[in-house]
C-alpha cells in the first residue's frame, strides 16, 4: 500500500484541475447576469468528489484521466445543479461556507442558473462520450432522474408522520448514491470497460454512497460550522427526517422520545434547541449508530472492489473512502 501521502498528492492535482477547468468554463459567455450566478456556485471550493470519482474509475478501467475530464466536469455541473436547487428546497443560507445561490442573488436567478448548469452539463458529457455515448448519456440521464426522485421524497418526508428506516435508505440512494454510481459507472464506460468491470465500480459509487449520505446527516449535527461550510442543525430546523432522527425515534424513551416527537409533529425546531438535540441524539445512541452503519456501507462499497487487481488504481478506492468517513467538511 502507497502512503496516504502519495494519494493526497494525486487528490489535491487533480481537484486543481478541475478547479481550474471549470473557473473558465462560462467565462465567455453572455449574459452576465445568468453566467456569472452560475459561475459563483462552481467556483465555490467543493471536495469535487465526484468528478474525481469519474477519473478513478476511468483509469480503473484502463482510461487515461485525460479521457474523462469533459465527463468529470460534467457530472460536477449537474452536481451543482443539484445544490443550487437543493438549497431553495431546504431554506439554506450557507454553502461551502458561503451565501447560497439564491440568498446572494434571488429565487428566479438561482432557478435558472441551475438549470442552465445542467444544459451545459450535457455539453460537456458529449465532448467525451465517443463510442458508446448512448449508454454514457443514458446513465448520465437515470442518475439525474433519480436525485430528482429521491430529493421528492425528501420533500415529502418532511410531512410525513412514519417513515421507516428502509424508506430512508431508499430516498438517500436516490437523491445521492445513485449520482456517486453514476461518476464510477460513467468512467468505467468511456474506458469501454467490460460488464463485470463496471458493475464492480458501479456498486462501490453505489455504498460509498450511501455512507455518504448518512455521514452528511451526521456531521449537520456533530460538525462545524466553519468546516463543514453549512448551517449546523439545519436538517432539524427543517424537520428532515435523517439517519439520526428516525433512529433517535426507535430508540428513545420518556422524554427523548416526547422531544423527538416534536420535531416530527412540528415539522423542525427553533435554532436555540439544536443543541439540546445533539445531546438527544448522543444520549439514544443515534451517533453511534450513524457510526457503524456509514463503517457497514463503506466496507461494502470497498467489497465490490474485490475482483480487481492489486493496483494503485485500486488502492486509490480505499484510501479515498476512508478521508471519506474521516471527513469534517
Ligand atoms: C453535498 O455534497 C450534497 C450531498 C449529497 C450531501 P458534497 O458534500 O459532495 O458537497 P461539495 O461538493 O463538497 O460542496
Ligand atoms: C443532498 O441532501 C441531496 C442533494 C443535493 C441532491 P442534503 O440536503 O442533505 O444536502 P446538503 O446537506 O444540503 O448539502
Ligand atoms: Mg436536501
Ligand atoms: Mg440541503
Ligand atoms: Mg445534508
Amino acid at each position: 500500500m502507497n502512503p496516504p501521502e502519495y494519494f493526497n498528492k494525486i487528490y489535491n492535482r487533480e481537484c486543481r484541475i478541475i478547479d481550474e477547468k471549470l473557473s473558465g468554463l462560462l467565462a465567455a459567455r453572455e449574459p452576465s447576469s445568468l453566467y456569472g450566478p452560475a459561475s459563483y456556485i462552481l467556483d465555490l471550493s467543493g471536495k469535487r468528489l465526484r468528478p474525481f470519482l469519474v477519473l478513478l474509475a476511468a483509469k480503473a478501467a484502463g482510461a487515461k484521466y485525460k479521457e474523462a475530464y469533459n465527463a468529470a466536469l460534467a457530472v460536477e455541473m449537474l452536481h451543482s445543479f443539484t445544490l443550487v436547487h437543493d438549497d431553495i428546497m431546504d431554506n439554506a443560507d450557507l454553502r461551502r461556507g458561503e451565501l447560497t445561490l439564491h440568498k446572494k442573488y434571488d429565487l428566479s436567478t438561482a432557478i435558472l442558473s441551475g438549470d442552465v448548469l445542467l444544459a451545459i452539463a450535457y455539453e460537456y458529457l458529449l465532448k467525451d462520450a465517443k463510442k458508446n455515448a448512448k449508454e454514457v448519456i443514458a446513465e448520465f440521464t437515470r442518475g439525474l432522474i433519480e436525485v430528482c426522485e429521491g430529493q421528492g421524497l425528501d420533500k415529502e418526508f418532511e410531512t410525513r408522520k412514519k417513515v421507516s428506516l428502509q424508506e430512508y435508505l431508499l430516498m438517500i440512494t436516490k437523491k445521492t448514491a445513485v449520482l456517486v454510481e453514476t461518476c464510477c459507472a460513467i468512467g468505467a464506460l468511456l474506458a469501454g470497460a467490460d460488464k463485470k468491470t463496471v458493475t464492480g465500480l458501479r456498486n462501490f459509487g453505489l455504498n460509498i454512497g450511501i455512507a455518504f449520505q448518512i455521514q452528511d446527516d451526521l456531521l449537520d449535527i456533530t460538525g462545524n460550522e466553519k468546516e463543514f461550510g453549512k448551517k449546523i442543525g439545519g436538517d432539524l430546523i427543517e424537520g428532515k427526517k435523517t439517519f439520526l432522527l428516525l433512529t433517535a425515534l426507535r430508540n428513545a424513551r420518556g422524554q427523548n422520545l416526547a422531544s423527538i416527537k416534536r420535531v416530527i409533529n412540528e415539522r423542525g425546531i427553533p435554532e436555540t434547541e439544536v443543541l439540546l438535540y445533539k445531546q438527544i441524539f448522543e444520549d439514544t445512541g443515534a451517533i453511534e449508530e450513524a457510526k457503524q452503519t456509514i463503517k457497514i456501507f463503506s466496507d461494502k462499497a470497498l467489497k465490490s472492489l474485490r475482483a480487481f487487481p492489486d493496483s494503485q488504481d485500486k488502492e486509490i478506492f480505499f484510501w479515498l473512502s476512508d478521508l471519506l468517513i474521516k471527513r469534517a467538511y
